[in-house]
């Protein structure tokens, strides 16, 4: 966790590199340990290679006749330091230092590579020998050349350390009116990172670090891929949606889009468990870009924090997520404070209330914007970034999520009317626990009404319709030749609460097992567009079966999992798991096509040629939303205000399964027994058997309690 090691074993010649970034350091280490399994002596050579980005990714791939004079490095004591631009305004450099005496290096990627050569054949690596060029302008890399003389059976360790540093502005240079960088404070972190005994200790802080937040929820099943996700795998990938939201990896580039206002709430609900603090910051973070409307840009910027005005708002979705995302810190974390923190309107000074304001504007500018049939306006979009109804874009290359040409006032979700009457019932609960009985009363009454207009306006006869678009047309209803019946309402609407008790709910389900379902996954809707639809944007744009049109997002699977769960249909709540589930997935590897362990984004739907086909891993809310489908909905073991709640629906054929948990301080070892068929549980805390489904919050002082679940 938070490292990888890469080796080979080549010629007798073993070779192993362990890379990962120390806690709390701007340093990552590499450190190769080479053996020599041959039985004579063996002298070889070892290269280190880096090449160095011009600080902007984007300018450093397009802006050529500028960046290739640029680039300037130092090279001192054997530590080669990358300086482009540090001349002028900026005040940080790179720098990649080694721990074993230099046969050379180099700093100019075309020596060191060699005329019409690449990576996979560097003329200095093939000659054995390193050119101690020194970069003026063009490519500037970092590359050390190390010998080695390995006696037989013997074992070196080479470390390197490739950091980043800033100086203050005052003390970029040394002596002052040189233009030398000044190095006074990154030596002595260069020094005590080549030392191998401080390496050791970096990794073993790092163990235990990944030890105690996965520890928080670890879980033994009769499944094992269920196991492998949970304990370790959706973890994992929960706090890298957390870290960078949908901002840099192999997919998402990270020169465009920042941290999603949406995403990042949704995130919260993997992650808040783990890192609360962090949770808490990010929350205060994203509530500062909301607008005064309540509305909010759509993506904020992570180094400035600011809201991202090339995109800008009216994604009509957006603000309910802060309210979902701010319940799920609370039912974790207690921390009613952060609900009085002063927080900012679009990071204005002056405009700060408290954040509990923020929900309140949330929840109103959803119905401050409602369309002819009173549904929420859809503005450029919902939670389908892809579905557009408000933006005809007829021009190659435009944007459809902001080419918005309709006035906006007919084009209604129900998706967000499934939205708005789960976040006004997470509002209700928690002004209720803060004494305000009338504002509960009013968000419970929007709620109902809009529950009410649901049933009306947004039920087809066999599912929830989709949305009504700017003619005032139905998406996702019988009535539509293509895109009858899309997933989003269906799993919203029910998770809402919405047509629970009146058999609307079981009839989607089984509309959405009848229609959407297949063994890849739940596809988001069907028939795929064929054509593109100019009403429609975006969705429609992608071929069939891929992406947002009839592609299986693997992101709302979960609401549907969470749906049957919530019906009590564990058998059916769990297959769909299994579906998507990585692990699960690795024995269809090569059509499958991503990471055993890791959720992608989507995987192709039925109308695609490559029907199986997961794309996009890593970085996609899907991360967040099937942990909390699992541990919560199917394994039951469910953060509430009133304490920790077990309230399993498995499938019929587990005997039971364990769960160890941390909750607010509290260990509690849960061990749960199936003595029926059904998902009825009895729960006995501490040899006591106690009413309901919740284990309240012990007395202080009890650190540890043992829970019997008994299902029948
Ligand atoms: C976006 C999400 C969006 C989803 C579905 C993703 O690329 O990051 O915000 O909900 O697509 O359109």
């Amino acid at each position: 966790m938070g490292y990888s090691i890469i080796g080979s074993t080549f010629n007798k010649i073993k070779a192993e590199t362990l890379y990962f970034v120390p806690l709390g350091e701007n340093l990552e280490i590499w450190q190769m340990s080479v053996t020599n399994l041959s039985k004579k002596l063996r002298k070889l050579s070892m290269f280190s290679s880096i090449e160095f980005c011009l600080w902007d990714a984007q300018d450093d791939a397009t802006n050529f006749q500028r960046n290739f004079s640029t680039g300037q490095v130092e090279i001192e004591n054997g530590v080669i330091y990358h300086k482009t631009e540090y001349r002028e305004r900026r005040d940080h450099f790179a720098y990649f230092a080694c721990s074993e005496k230099l046969a050379g290096y180099d700093t100019q990627r075309d020596v060191f590579l060699g005329a019409y050569r690449s990576w996979n054949t560097p003329l200095a690596v093939e000659r054995g020998r390193s050119f101690n060029s020194i970069a003026h302008g063009w490519a500037p890399i970092g590359s050390h050349h190390v010998k080695l003389n390995l006696k037989a059976g013997e074992t070196r360790v080479v470390t390197f350390v490739l950091g980043y540093h800033e100086n203050p502005k005052d003390k970029k240079f040394d002596p002052p009116d040189s233009q030398i960088i000044n190095k006074r404070s990154v030596r002595p972190v260069i020094k005590k990172y080549l030392n191998p005994v401080t390496v050791q200790a970096a990794f073993d802080s790092l163990r235990s670090y990944w030890e105690k937040v996965l520890g928080l929820y670890q879980v033994q099943t009769p499944d094992k891929h269920t196991n492998r996700m949970v304990n370790i795998w959706n973890a994992y990938q929960c706090m890298a949606t957390f870290n960078m939201s949908r901002s840099a990896s192999f997919y998402e580039s990270g020169i465009g889009r920042g941290l999603g206002f949406r995403d990042s709430n949704q995130d919260l609900l993997g992650f808040v468990q783990m890192v609360p603090e962090r949770a808490r910051e990010r929350i205060l973070d994203l509530a500062s870009t909301q607008l005064e409307t309540g509305g909010a840009y759509h993506q904020y910027q992570p180094l400035t924090k600011r809201g991202n005005n090339d995109i800008g708002g009216d994604f009509n979705d957006d603000p309910l997520w802060l309210i979902v995302g701010v319940a799920a810190y609370l039912k974790e974390t207690g921390d009613w404070s952060i609900l009085d923190a002063s927080v900012p309107y679009d990071n204005k000074s002056g405009s700060e209330k408290p954040l509990y304001e923020h929900l309140e504007r949330s929840l109103k500018y959803t119905l401050d914007r409602l369309g002819p049939h009173k549904l929420p306006l859809i503005g450029r979009a919902d939670w389908n970034d892809c579905l557009n109804l408000n933006c005809f874009s007829d021009t190659p290359g435009q944007s459809f999520q902001t080419t918005t040409n309709k006035d906006g006032k007919v084009a209604e979700s129900v998706f967000i009317a499934g939205m708005f009457v789960l976040a006004a019932h997470e509002l209700a609960d928690i002004a209720e626990r803060r004494g305000l009985n009338t504002d509960a009363n009013n968000y419970r009454q929007a709620a109902d009404q809009m529950d009410k207009t649901v049933h009306t306006h947004g039920w087809d006869g066999e599912w929830f319709i989709r949305a009504y678009d700017d003619f005032g047309k139905k998406v996702g209803s019988k009535e539509c030749e293509e895109g009858k019946i899309f997933i989003e309402p269906q799993g919203f609407c029910i998770l809402a609460g919405i047509g629970l008790e009146d058999g609307l709910a079981q009839k989607a389900l089984d509309s959405v097992n009848k229609i959407l379902a297949t063994k890849h996954g739940i596809m988001l809707q069907q028939p795929a567009y064929s054509k593109y639809y100019l009403n429609l944007g975006e969705i429609s744009s992608y071929p069939p079966g891929y992406k947002e049109n009839a592609g299986i997002f693997c992101h709302n699977n979960p609401w549907i999992i969470i749906s049957e769960a919530m019906m009590g249909n564990g058998d059916r709540a769990f297959d769909y798991y299994l579906r998507i589930n990585p692990s699960a997935r690795e024995k269809i590897g090569t059509l499958h096509r991503c990471e055993p362990y890791v959720y992608a984004q989507m995987i192709a739907g039925k109308d695609a040629p490559t029907h199986g086909e997961a794309k996009n891993s890593w970085l996609t809310g899907t991360a967040a939303w099937n942990y909390f489908a699992i541990t919560q909905f199917i394994l039951g073991v469910r953060p509430t205000y009133k304490g920790l709640m077990v309230a399993p629906i498995i499938p019929a054929k587990w005997n039971g399964f364990s769960v160890s948990r941390i909750f607010q301080g509290v260990h509690y070892t849960i061990s749960v027994k199936r003595e029926g068929k059904g998902n009825t549980v009895r729960l006995i805390v501490d040899g006591r058997a106690i009413e309901g489904n919740i284990i309240p919050k012990p007395p202080s002082g009890i650190t540890h309690v043992a829970v019997q679940a008994l299902l029948s």
